[in-house]
């Protein structure tokens, strides 16, 4: 398609919370457990909760530590979820709704949604001033993750059948320049696109900066095309499945790929994972913790899930196996404090700029890392106090 008008990045302006964000040699997010069962399908006894209450929570305690942003996933299920036990993420929260519903009881944070755009009824002209909207009520911390599914069964209840993964990322590529346009453009936008079509439409207010920040989670080719057009972020995942010494020889190849589709454009990603972190006291406590939460798997949300993965298109997770769904993560991180820092570190020598943090037992736990863990990032460079990230 060819685009009329693109607006700046966030990244370009030095005022904006994302370019404030950036200057983090290694941002740090939170995925959040707006979902039964956050993505750990053990039994194990826990306190996470996916009640909006607790997120509220959990994104205060983050900003707090000062994180950069959090995340909402997002996902369409039937009745009873993925079942088994737990009912693994029967209960889901909108992440659009709960992300913007962050925005005032939080002053700094980023927070950003996915949102599916190709099902249902999402038109980007509607997308766009939501966007807008959500941005504005945020001051500039709002994010979309646009994402183009991979389940076959999510678009059949949209009344849907799903589209070929590559083309997916085409419709998705004029769905994302309309938007662009609508933020940009000076005139009445008036276009006949091969999806979407639009007459004298118009969006104002525009964005804060520019446009919202725009993220993109993929693994494949097609993905980090449609990436390097519109994105600030890429969130990817392991080709190498989730146990850490593996998974890191594969990164820094990866992470090159993301940049290399970036080279034409002459602008940097921002590259995240999604580690699971387990983290005690000793190497050895993390490791008996990482043990018990492993050795009480539910088994039948487990092969449901993983029935969904396997019947899925997607790039993302080719060597991630049932049984790394116990704990969960595109990446394992177990550890004393130490430990931990260092596989934060050796993810940030293969090419990453930011992570995106999960736990088993959310409230306990990211207390226990932003205790025991941040200030040795602090002291190794990694992070730096959130005032001096204020200064352009
Ligand atoms: C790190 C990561 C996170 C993702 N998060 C979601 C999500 O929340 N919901 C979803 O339906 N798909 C998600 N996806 C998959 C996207 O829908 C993606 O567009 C689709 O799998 C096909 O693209 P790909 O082969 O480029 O990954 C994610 C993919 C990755 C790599």
């Amino acid at each position: 398609m060819s685009v009329l008008h693109r607006p700046p990045s966030p990244l370009e302006d030095p005022g904006s919370p994302l370019a404030r964000a950036a200057r983090q040699p290694l941002m740090l997010g939170l995925f959040l457990p707006t979902q039964t069962g956050a993505f750990s399908q053990s039994l194990h006894p826990r306190n996470t909760s996916w009640h909006w209450d607790a997120n509220r929570d959990l994104t205060q305690q983050a900003e707090a530590a000062g994180f950069d942003f959090v995340f909402g996933l997002q996902q369409w299920i039937g009745k009873g979820g993925f079942g088994g036990e737990m009912r693994y993420r029967e209960n889901f929260l909108d992440p659009f709704i709960s992300t913007v519903a962050l925005a005032p009881v939080t002053t700094r944070i980023i927070t950003i949604s996915t949102v599916h755009i190709l099902y249902g009824n999402w038109h980007p002209l509607m997308l766009a001033r939501f966007a807008a909207t959500a941005d504005h009520i945020a001051g500039g911390r709002f994010g979309l993750n646009l994402v183009t599914g991979y389940d076959a069964r999510e678009p059949r209840m949209f009344g849907m059948t799903r589209i070929e993964h590559d083309e997916r990322y085409e419709r998705a590529d004029e769905f994302a320049s309309i938007m662009e346009d609508l933020w940009a453009g000076e005139e009445n936008l008036t276009y006949e696109g091969r999806w979407y079509a639009l007459e004298g439409a118009y969006v104002s207010p525009r964005p804060v900066s520019g446009r919202p920040i725009m993220v993109s989670a993929s693994a494949s080719p097609a993905g980090f095309a449609f990436a390097a057009k519109h994105s600030d972020i890429v969130f990817t995942s392991s080709p190498k499945g989730p146990v850490f010494t593996k998974a890191i020889e594969a990164l820094p190849e990866h992470t090159a790929r993301i940049r290399a589709a970036y080279d034409a454009t002459g602008r940097d990603p921002k590259i995240i994972i999604f580690p699971m972190v387990i983290c005690r006291e000793t190497d050895a406590e993390a490791r008996a913790y990482a043990d018990a939460i492993a050795s009480a798997p539910d088994m039948q949300s487990i092969a449901n899930y993983d029935a969904r993965h396997k019947g899925g298109d997607a790039h993302g997770w080719p060597e991630h196996v049932a049984a790394d769904r116990v704990l969960g993560g595109h990446i394992q991180i177990i550890g004393g404090p130490e430990q931990v820092a260092d596989q934060l570190e050796a993810l940030h020598r293969a090419g990453f700029d930011g992570v995106q943090l999960g736990f088993y037992d959310y409230e306990p736990e990211l207390a226990f890392f932003v205790e025991a863990v941040l200030p040795i990032l602090e002291a190794r460079g990694l992070r730096l106090p959130v005032a001096a990230t204020m200064q352009a």
